[in-house]
């Protein structure tokens, strides 16, 4: 990570605006202290993404988001820490310059370098003699040599360690190798993820390979298809297959055909559908809808005409309206996906079926066939349709949505919106997203202890100079046995100037530990008190090692006595630590 010198990055991180950065992608509102605004991190229906000016640092309430300028462009825009620095100091005209090669940089290339490798192998071998079978396969399911090649499919061999072995002889290092996903490691050695299959390369956006899906060739195989598993180049919730192709089309139209599958996506793609994107290996996840946002406010679902496929268009469908996107359906015939329908139909019939798409609502209506349900399942149907209705921020939508469903239900919009607003009740009254939970943070720290030793971090962070000097004087570091807790008070205990926030959240390395610090620091503290506050968690903390001593004597006297040894010493010794305990 060294590849930035240290005092660019303090400058470009004190220099960086938290409120201005964020307010770039959130429309924030001002509040209190505080702005807030629907969080981009999660399905957020009420604002609970809260950002502070002062401590320059953002938390969301609902989601566990949380963090400084930079880890929020690092998340949002889905970049390297590098990157987000080198990007904020493009805006804040601040120079960043590097200095030599990190190893954490060399560490991605090598990862690059490994799925390129594998991706070369796979393709020499389905065009090799091994792959003349697979080729043919492949030609006779429709797809011509232009489009194998474009989108680089290619054969993992029917033997367990080819890629292995190639690798490794080619001189990548272990950990690449480790972490590529490409490898299993069982007992017997390491072997390749992927044999006997056809290997679908996923790309990154920029182009390079990221993971493989492979698909079984021999049809007795259990799984039909594989895929990488999450690796340090691969979040298969970020990514869309195709995208890095396609992008450039769905920009121009503002909508886009999403299908379930590689051969859908293929099929189509070489049918001259070019904006077009496939969610293989994985159910349509809020990140995906947020990067689809950036470009097209229409998706058509093209998804498998069967129970599997209309469940999932339904669970896509209704992310996307709550997400701010029209979906459409796209009517894929019963027991067929888009890869077969074109196949045996032609595409214009597919083009056709587009431009007649259905509205959520009216395919939602035509699966389940409202007309055959009984009173009571079409009241149970209604509340389920309105409980997604509620869900979504949009009141255009809201109303127009149930405008179809008061016409084809045939039940008055006033009863639907009585309904709808009931739901939406039982929503905030169960959530509680609107403001911040002091004792949110509470959660992780449950026992009397945790809880004393977040207390005096939080008096610290919130209070006043004479107040973070007792602290110092009267709490020892060592007192703080959570071990999280302790790193945090080893930071914040030797600041004696203003506290820099959005520093002490960058000394924590992991996500999750960022977005823990994040939280802790953004909340203020609720008591007037602080000092009767603060001695009873002094207290508390002086108390518990007395506790735990006295208890383990105990346990030790017992031990003596089961064991016929008189335990008269220890008796004293737990006297007199009881006499000091009641002296505290
Ligand atoms: N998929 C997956 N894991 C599975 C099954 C499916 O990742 N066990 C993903 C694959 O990306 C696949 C998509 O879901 O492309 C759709 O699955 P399916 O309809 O079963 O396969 P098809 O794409 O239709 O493959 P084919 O036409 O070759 O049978
Ligand atoms: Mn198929």
């Amino acid at each position: 990570m060294a590849r930035i010198p240290q005092d660019t990055i303090d400058q470009i991180r004190d220099t960086a605006d938290v409120v201005e950065i964020v307010s770039k992608y959130v429309d924030l509102k001002k509040r209190g202290q505080n702005f807030v605004g629907l969080c981009p991190f999660h399905n957020d229906t009420h604002p609970s993404l809260y950002v502070s000016p002062s401590k320059q640092i953002y938390k969301c309430f609902s989601c566990d988001a949380g963090g400084n300028a930079m880890t929020f462009l690092m998340e949002y825009e889905k970049i390297s820490f590098i990157d987000a620095v080198k990007q904020l100091g493009e805006r804040y005209g601040i120079e960043v310059k590097s200095v030599g090669d990190s190893g954490s940089k060399e560490f991605f290339t090598n990862l690059y370098n490994l799925h390129d490798f594998a991706c070369t192998r796979y393709t020499a071998h389905l065009f090799s003699d091994k792959g003349k079978k697979t080729l043919s396969y492949l030609i006779e399911r429709g797809l011509d040599e232009k489009i194998i090649k474009k989108f680089r499919l290619g054969l993992a061999i029917d033997k367990w360690d080819d890629l292995y072995k190639a690798a490794k002889a080619k001189g990548f290092d272990k950990e690449s190798l480790d972490k590529s996903g490409l490898f299993t490691k069982t007992d017997k050695g390491i072997f390749d993820r992927f044999r006997n299959r056809i290997m679908f390369p996923v790309f990154h956006q920029s182009g390079k390979v990221i993971a493989f899906g492979g698909r079984a060739i021999d049809p007795n195989e259990p799984a039909k298809y594989i895929n990488s598993p999450d690796t340090p180049l691969y979040h298969k919730s970020d990514v869309l297959y195709g995208f890095n192709t396609t992008n450039a089309a769905i920009r121009k139209t503002d909508d886009m055909v999403l299908v379930e599958g590689y051969m859908d996506f293929l099929q189509l793609y070489q049918a001259g559908i070019e904006n077009i994107v496939a969610v293989s290996g994985t159910a349509l996840t809020t990140k995906h809808i947020n990067l689809m946002r950036r470009y097209i406010k229409r998706v058509y679902l093209a998804y498998d005409g069967d129970a599997a496929g209309n469940r999932a268009t339904l669970r896509a469908g209704y992310l996307l309206l709550q997400g701010g996107l029209e979906p459409l359906v796209v009517p894929v015939p019963e027991g067929i996906d888009p890869d077969d329908w074109i196949q045996s139909k032609g595409v214009d019939e597919f083009k056709k079926a587009v431009k007649s798409a259905l509205s959520l609502i009216e395919f939602q209506l035509n699966v389940i066939n409202v007309n055959e349900l009984s009173g009571i399942e079409q009241s149970q149907f209604t509340r389920e349709v309105l409980q997604n209705i509620s869900e979504i921020d949009d009141g255009i939508i809201r109303s127009k949505l149930i405008r179809t469903l008061s016409e084809k239900l045939q039940v008055r919009e006033e009863e639907l919106y009585k309904n709808l607003e009931e739901q939406s009740y039982r929503r905030r009254t169960t959530q509680t997203a609107f403001a911040p939970d002091p004792s949110e943070s509470e959660n992780q720290f449950t026992s009397f202890v945790q809880k004393a030793q977040l207390g005096l971090i939080k008096i610290f962070i919130n209070g006043d100079r004479p107040e973070q000097q007792s602290i110092r004087n009267l709490v020892a570091i060592d007192q703080f046995t959570d071990p999280f807790l302790k790193r945090l008070a080893e930071i914040l205990f030797p600041i004696y100037d203003t506290i820099d926030f959005a520093a002490v959240i960058d000394k924590f390395e992991k996500k999750s530990e960022q977005e823990l610090v994040a939280k802790i620091l953004i909340e203020e503290s609720y008591e007037a008190d602080h000092e009767k506050e603060m001695a009873d968690y002094i207290k508390v903390l002086k108390l518990a090692p007395l506790k735990k001593q006295i208890n383990d004597l105990r346990l030790t006297i017992r031990e003596l006595e089961r064991k016929g040894e008189d335990p008269a010493d220890i008796v004293l010794k737990l006297s007199a630590l009881q006499k000091e305990l009641a002296g505290i």
